[in-house]
């Protein structure tokens, strides 16, 4: 910081960041009219691009007044009835999806230069599917999530070490049960967005929205 205002930016101030976009466009013509089936064709080069973490997904929720929080999930699955991850029920966000069953997702994937945004509806999946979920995890994670009082405030970290040895031996030979307090969401979209980005500005947006009927409608938003 020089405190001077008008000072030449260093090479690594925050103003010389600026990039062009170019690698893409998203018509129209060449949109899926599936919002799920667009989902699925960018999801599927996303996978194949070798990005980190590619169903990493920011996740925006509220309370019953509106003040809002946000953080990041992975998505684990998704098909036409929505889109899923795993947390605890208890924590923040859960607690806020009780009381205001709506989220907001958000995946920004800066290599393809491509964002999607999806608002929707809220459900837990059927304990089943959680079952099914749990189940496949490492037994590390089942425990790990066994562990933490999600979001809650605590003493050290101490504790949960402590808590994870002893449910480590205590489950040499059994397998865990997933807690009720840990489970699968569903968010069902009323909208999906397609944002890539393009020179100028001049980035493509495309919205899918339920309209009156089953049909999707796809409007072009301005950039
Ligand atoms: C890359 C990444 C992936 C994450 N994946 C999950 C996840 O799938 N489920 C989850 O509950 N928390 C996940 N987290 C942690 C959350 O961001 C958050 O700390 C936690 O869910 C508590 O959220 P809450 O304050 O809304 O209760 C992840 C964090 C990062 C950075």
């Amino acid at each position: 910081m020089t405190g001077v205002p008008d000072a030449a930016p260093s090479p690594k101030s925050i103003r010389r960041l600026r990039k062009e976009y170019a690698l893409a466009g998203l018509s129209e013509a060449e949109a899926d009219p599936d919002p799920f089936a667009q989902f699925g064709a960018w999801f599927d080069e996303a996978l194949h691009a070798d990005l980190r973490e590619p169903n990493a997904m920011t996740v925006a929720t509220a309370t019953r007044e509106g003040l809002p929080s946000a953080r990041i999930v992975l998505l684990k699955s998704w098909d036409a009835r929505g889109f899923v991850f795993y947390t605890n029920y208890e924590g923040q966000k859960g607690r806020e999806v009780a009381e205001n069953p709506v989220a907001a997702l958000v995946f920004y994937w800066p290599e393809m230069e491509r964002q999607i945004r999806i608002v929707g509806d809220v459900a837990r999946v059927a304990p089943e599917e959680s079952d099914r979920y749990f189940a496949s995890r490492p037994l590390g994670s089942r425990l790990g999530a066994m562990v933490s009082p999600q979001s809650g405030v605590i003493p050290d970290r101490a504790g949960l070490e402590a808590r994870l040895q002893q449910l480590a031996t205590e489950h040499q030979e059994i397998a865990p049960t997933r807690p009720e307090s840990w489970g699968g969401y569903r968010v069902a979209p009323r909208s999906v967005e397609f944002w890539q980005g393009r020179p100028n500005r001049l980035h493509d947006r495309l919205r899918y929205r339920q309209g009156t009927s089953d049909a999707w409608l796809i409007e072009r938003l301005a950039p």
